[in-house]
């Protein structure tokens, strides 16, 4: 079945068509066309798909588009004000902590959700935070790095 429905997503409110079964990625990359957000496994395994939920990280590809309706999502398209990064964005790029780039906006919202709960995270804390999101080319120790210079800013 299909409906309209309302979703709020970087600030605007979007009226899109979708059958109840499409998940909050396939809206937000082909009905949208966000397509910073990154479609890898479609399992819940890899994290690249990570989208806030009401600030909270939150995978678009086992959310459904329907449930998402009244919530503020936040894609990694919503991060830039007035043309400047976010800090976290900034440090990656400072840190080095960018290489092919798949898992990056997932990582990026994750980092930015974790400061904004907890501003001085230890790196351990760190790294559990992006415990669900994987990167093949890394090794994690820049990305890591990355979101503990973004905290002391
Ligand atoms: S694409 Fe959603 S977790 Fe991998
Ligand atoms: S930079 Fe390539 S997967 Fe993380």
């Amino acid at each position: 079945m299909k409906r309209m429905i309302e979703l709020n997503v970087n600030g605007e409110s979007h009226a899109v068509i979708v059958e109840d079964h499409r998940t909050l990625l396939e809206v937000l990359r082909e009905s949208l066309g966000l397509t910073g957000t990154k479609e890898a496994c479609d399992l819940g395994d890899c994290g690249t798909c990570t989208v806030l939920i009401d600030g909270k990280p939150v995978l678009s590809c086992l959310t459904l588009a329907i449930d998402a309706q009244g919530k503020e999502i936040t894609t990694i398209e919503g991060l830039v004000r007035n043309g400047e990064l976010h800090k976290v964005q900034k440090a990656f790029i400072e840190k080095g902590a960018v290489q092919c780039g798949f898992c990056t906006p997932g990582m990026v919202l994750t980092g930015k959700a974790l400061l904004d709960e907890n501003p001085q995270p230890t790196e351990q804390e760190v790294r559990e935070a992006i415990s669900g999101n994987l990167c093949r080319c890394t090794g994690y120790v820049k990305i890591v790095d990355a979101i503990l210079a973004a905290s002391v800013e």
